[in-house]
C-alpha cells in the first residue's frame, strides 16, 4: 500500500513520522474518513469542510487547501487501485519538544492512507447490528473530530467482549448521544428521531446527507434526545457514518428493536443514500 506523508507518496513500510509529533504525544490532531465507491469519493467536499472547521477550533493551520487535499486523496486512490473502501486523513499540530501549550514553531503534519472495505454489499447492513449502551465518558467537545478516540476504543472493545457489533454512548441524563463511531437514530410511528447537533456529538456528514435526503423524500425528522428505553421500544433503530452509510440496529442491550430485523425506513434510507452516492 502506498501512503501519503507530508508531501510524499511512499510505501507504508517506508513512511515516517516523528516520535515528537503532537498527534502521537497529545492526540493533538484531527481526522476525516471519506468513503469510496467505484473509485469515487462520497460527500468529500463536506468532509473537507468539517476538517477545516475542526482545525479552526484547535487553531491548527491546515497544511494544504481543499483542492490540494482532494488531489492527494485521488492520487492515493489511483496508486492503490482502490475501488471500494475509505481514505483516512489526519492533520496534527506537528512535531515539537514535549510541552503542553501550542509550540511557537511547528509544521502541521498531513498523513493519508486507504483501506479496502466492503461498504455497499455489507453483511452487517443486510443482517442489522446489535449494540450495547455504555456511559459517555468522552470530553465536552465531541463536535470536533479529534484523534483522541479512547472513549470509542473502550466502547467498541466492550461491545466485542459482549459479543455484539457496536456501542451507543449514553450521557449522564440517560439520553443517547451517538454511536461509538456513528450517529444514532430511532424510528417511531414513521418519524425519524435523532439527537440535535451540539458539542455533545459529531456533526456527521452522512447524517447531514441522510437528513436532507429523508426530508426530500417526505419523511419526518425530529431532532431531539431519546433514552435507551425509548430506543428499545421504537419500531426501528439505525446508525449512519461514512463507513456504515445507513445500517439497521436490531438489538439494544439484548432487547429486540421492533421485530428484531432490519426495518423498512432504515432499508429505504440506505438505498436512497447509496443511490445519492453513486
Ligand atoms: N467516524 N460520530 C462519531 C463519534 C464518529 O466517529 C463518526 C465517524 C460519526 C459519523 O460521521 P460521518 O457521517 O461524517 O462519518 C459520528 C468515522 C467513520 C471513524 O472514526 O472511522
Amino acid at each position: 500500500r502506498t501512503v501519503y506523508v507530508n508531501g510524499e507518496f511512499v510505501a507504508e513500510e517506508a513512511a515516517k513520522i516523528s516520535v515528537f509529533d503532537r498527534g502521537f504525544i497529545f492526540a493533538d490532531g484531527v481526522y476525516e474518513v471519506s468513503s469510496v465507491i467505484g473509485g469515487k469519493l462520497i460527500d468529500n467536499a463536506a468532509h473537507l469542510a468539517r476538517l477545516a472547521r475542526s482545525c479552526k477550533a484547535l487553531s491548527i493551520d491546515l497544511p494544504a487547501s481543499g483542492d490540494e487535499i482532494t488531489a492527494i486523496q485521488k492520487e492515493l486512490i489511483t496508486r492503490n487501485d482502490l475501488d471500494e473502501g475509505v481514505v483516512y486523513l489526519q492533520v496534527t499540530r506537528g512535531a515539537a519538544d514535549r510541552d503542553f501549550p501550542f509550540p511557537k514553531v511547528a509544521t502541521p503534519s498531513l498523513v493519508m492512507f486507504t483501506q479496502v472495505k466492503t461498504l455497499v454489499a455489507s453483511k452487517a447492513a443486510e443482517a442489522g447490528i446489535r449494540v450495547i449502551t455504555t456511559p459517555d465518558l468522552r470530553w465536552g467537545r465531541c463536535d470536533i473530530k479529534t484523534v483522541q478516540l479512547l472513549g470509542a476504543v473502550l466502547a467498541k472493545q466492550a461491545a466485542a467482549d459482549a459479543g455484539v457489533d457496536d456501542a451507543w454512548f449514553v450521557d449522564a441524563g440517560g439520553d443517547v448521544t451517538e454511536g461509538s463511531s456513528n450517529n444514532a437514530y430511532i424510528v417511531k410511528d414513521g418519524r425519524i428521531i435523532t439527537r440535535a447537533l451540539s458539542t455533545a456529538l459529531l456533526p456527521g456528514i452522512t447524517r447531514a446527507s441522510v437528513v436532507k435526503l429523508a426530508a426530500e423524500t417526505g419523511m419526518t425528522i425530529e431532532e431531539r434526545p431519546f433514552t435507551v428505553a425509548e430506543a428499545q421500544g421504537a419500531d426501528e433503530a439505525f446508525v449512519t457514518s461514512a463507513t456504515t452509510f445507513v445500517t439497521p440496529v436490531i438489538r439494544i442491550d439484548g432487547a429486540k428493536v421492533g421485530a428484531g430485523t432490519p426495518g423498512p425506513v432504515a432499508r429505504r434510507l440506505r438505498e436512497i443514500y447509496i443511490n445519492h452516492a453513486l
